[in-house]
């Protein structure tokens, strides 16, 4: 799946929500960022595309402290 990393923190712009065609990024007001159902995300790239600050990459392309944002997305539908 696709997952939304740091440059989101802040920002939460919200473009990739509305070219996600399987509505599966969210956030809660007090949430820092947007994040990605990893269950629920089909690899389309539209978020990707959509977001002005390129917070949106591939999970298999995040590389050193950016891979921890794979478990910050799937954690927050696990506390949902
Ligand atoms: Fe939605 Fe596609 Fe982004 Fe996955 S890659 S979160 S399906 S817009
Ligand atoms: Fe965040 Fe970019 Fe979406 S700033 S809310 S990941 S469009």
């Amino acid at each position: 799946p696709y997952v939304i990393t740091e440059p989101c923190i802040g920002v939460k712009d919200a473009s990739c929500v509305d070219v996600c065609p399987v509505d599966c990024i969210h956030t809660t007001d007090d949430a820092p960022q947007y994040y990605i159902n990893p269950d629920q995300c089909i690899d389309c790239a539209a978020c990707e595309l959509a977001c002005p600050v390129s917070a949106i990459a591939h999970d298999a392309s995040l590389e050193g402290d950016m891979r921890r944002y794979i478990e910050i997305n799937a954690n927050f539908y696990r506390s949902q």
